[in-house]
């Protein structure tokens, strides 16, 4: 490559600092004694969906409240659009829209009414029906929020996260307490706003709704950003192609039980623990490691059961960054 062309290319690529609307750095919260977050730094980019990923209690409210502006670090900071969460406290709550993990709605307003009052808090807010159209609800625009079903309330509270036409939207737990198909249509509706250019940020306990939904995600577990990358980077964090999952039977013969030392000694074996019930093995080669490692119950008298193959989701990622599973 000459000169002039390696130039041109360092002249075309956007510097990365371009590219993040939100920059948080060395975050700390502590309350009492109790530390929430501890030195939790992180970048969401443009037009991306960023998910928090972490158990009940890891610090994913308190890290989003912060980042929205509505509470303090007492370390660190946290820039949206590059403004100060805190000192541009105005110019970011313009910018962004705002859905809490439990939103109260007025039972006397019905769902246009209720757009409607939000919207009247703005200067400059979009049209109540077409932001029902937009989350789907404009069927119920009539109907008081108590006789929504907990999709369709989760999706007017949505609504009121956009009414003033944000490019940047936090959500905490928007599915949560969903059943499975109203999860699908508020993914869908969450598709599509990034389609339409919106940055979301949204937290969520679901290892399948951050793989399936994310474009980036943070893992987060005890107040601490344990990994940073695509779904498929974090899973790539395994090197493994393949999750073994089964159930070692006691030896008949009375040699000791199969473990996951002697797994990892297996061929292809690149990780193997020991979970609650299960024997969990990671593996680069699975017909060579399930081969293997039915040898070596068989010469020890022992059933494998439960055998299951799955292709390693971040669920694996977790159990593997953590030591322990996420809904423990
Ligand atoms: N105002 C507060 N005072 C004292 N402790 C708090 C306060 N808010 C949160 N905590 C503690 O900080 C930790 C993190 O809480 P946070 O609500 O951020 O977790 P989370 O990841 O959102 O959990 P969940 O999935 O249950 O919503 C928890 O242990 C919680 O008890
Ligand atoms: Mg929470």
């Amino acid at each position: 490559m000459t000169r002039a062309t390696q130039a041109a290319r360092v002249a075309t690529t956007p510097a990365p600092a371009d590219e993040a609307i939100v920059r948080a750095r060395g975050l700390v919260k502590r309350y009492g004694r109790f530390t929430a977050l501890d030195d939790v730094s992180l970048e969401v980019r443009r037009g991306e969906i960023f998910g928090i990923l972490g158990p009940n209690g890891a610090g994913k409210t308190t890290l989003l409240e912060i980042l929205e502006g509505l509470r303090a670090a007492d370390a660190g900071e946290a820039q949206v659009d590059g403004l100060d969460v805190r000192r541009k406290r105005r110019a970011v709550q313009q910018r962004i829209g705002v859905q809490l993990q439990a939103t109260t709605l007025f039972e006397e307003l019905t769902a246009r009414e209720t757009v409607a009052l939000f919207a009247s808090f703005y200067p400059r807010a979009l049209d109540p029906d077409a932001l029902l159209r937009e989350v789907a609800l404009e069927e119920k625009a009539d109907i008081y929020p108590q006789l929504l079903s907990g999709g369709q309330r989760q999706r007017l509270a949505l609504a009121l996260a956009l009414v003033n036409d944000p490019t940047l939207v936090f959500l905490d737990e928007p599915t949560t307490g969903l059943d499975p198909q109203s999860r699908r249509l508020f993914w869908e509706t969450i598709l599509r706003l990034r389609e339409r250019g919106k940055t979301l940020v949204l937290t969520t306990h679901f290892m399948d709704e951050a793989q399936t939904l994310c474009d980036r995600i943070a893992i987060l577990d005890a107040g601490r950003v344990i990994a940073q990358d695509t779904p498929a980077g974090l899973i790539g964090l395994l090197g493994a192609s393949a999750t073994i999952e089964c159930a070692v039977g006691a030896s008949a013969t009375g040699q000791p039980p199969v473990g996951p030392e002697e797994v990892r000694a297996l061929p292809g074996v690149t990780e193997a623990r020991a979970g609650t019930e299960r024997l969990l093995i990671y593996t680069e080669q699975v017909e060579r490691t399930l081969v293997a490692l039915l040898q070596l119950a068989t010469a020890r008298g022992a059933t494998v059961e439960h055998l299951h193959v799955h292709a390693p989701t971040l669920e694996d990622v977790f159990l593997k960054l953590t030591g322990h599973a996420l809904r423990e």
